[in-house]
């Protein structure tokens, strides 16, 4: 069984839903706390084992690049004025990992996107990770797939039930219980279905662990949902031809590609962080307390 050792993170998309905020930033930079939202899933990765990162960015993206590189002028500045601390967690940012670039050069689609990725990821199971999906979790989810890919060595998707009425947002998937826990056999996958033409709940939320014949596949899907190449119809195949898994991922998701889905995030990471968690715990309590009596 091949390791996993790569790990693919699409970032080339506009970021229109956060406009104007990401006029001149990637969305991947907005601010979770104390550390862009990629940072989050660069750590996931890290956390799961992964030598690699593959970003598939598209212009006006460097500045996540650069995020992950070395700046000697700040470096140099911190040095002389003795932030050693801030030096000290700013080299760990830029020693998390090796980052790869590749150009995603039209906005054809996720699957598009997944596809730019073929020649560096080569012959091997890679995982996908979409950046507006954070996910918080004891075992980091990556990981979670992991560990399920070493007893299944196959591909998985990771998923969620989501209620009924909004399944036509994702990618969604029907199968059945497998003996292993959390874990499913998937039999069909269609990328946002009309409502009423599915009758399943589990959706894909965005980790997925990859067979390298996905690239194939994808190679072949023809425009689908949106106009869009979409990643979905590709593993719809991927299923047909050698069997797919669905993994029901322990942990708590955020859509941060989303406003509300972001502040969530924001409240809940920075409820746990070891000196602003109890003052803001404060804050909300006092705001919540002045909204019910006026
Ligand atoms: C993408 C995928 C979809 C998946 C979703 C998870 O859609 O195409 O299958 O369910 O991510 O966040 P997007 O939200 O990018 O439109």
């Amino acid at each position: 069984m091949k390791k996993i050792r790569k790990a693919v993170i699409p970032v080339a998309g506009l970021g229109t839903r956060f406009l104007p905020a990401t006029k001149a930033i990637p969305k991947e930079m907005l601010t979770i706390v104390d550390r862009p939202t990629i940072q989050y899933i660069v750590e996931e990765v890290v956390a799961s084992g992964i030598e690699e990162v593959i970003l598939i960015t598209s212009e006006g993206k460097s500045a996540i690049e650069n995020h992950f590189d070395y700046n000697y002028e700040l470096d140099t500045i911190l040095k002389e004025k003795k932030k050693d601390a801030l030096r000290k967690e700013l080299a760990q940012t830029s020693s998390l990992i090796d980052v790869v670039s590749v150009r995603q050069k039209e906005p054809l689609g996720l699957g598009h996107a997944i596809w730019m990725a073929r020649k560096v990821v080569g012959e091997e199971p890679f995982l996908v990770l979409l950046g507006d999906d954070l996910v918080r979790s004891q075992t980091p989810c990556c990981r979670q797939m992991i560990d399920l890919y070493e007893q299944v060595n196959e591909s998985i998707v990771a998923i969620q039930h989501v209620p009924m009425d909004q399944t036509y947002q994702y990618g969604i998937v029907e199968g059945e219980k497998t003996h292993l826990d959390r874990t499913y056999k998937v039999e069909r996958m269609v990328e946002k279905p009309a409502p009423g033409t599915s009758n399943s709940d589990m959706a894909i939320i965005g980790r997925y662990l990859l067979m390298p014949e996905v690239f194939a596949a994808l190679g072949k899907t023809n425009p689908g949902h949106g106009g869009e190449i979409q990643l979905t119809d590709a593993l719809q195949s991927l299923t047909a031809q050698r069997g797919m898994y669905a993994y029901e991922f322990e942990g708590k998701r955020y859509d941060a590609g989303d406003k509300l889905g972001y502040l969530k995030a924001i409240i809940d990471i920075a409820m746990d962080h070891p000196t602003l968690g109890e003052p803001l715990r404060d804050h909300i309590t006092s705001v919540c307390t002045c909204d019910k009596h006026g």
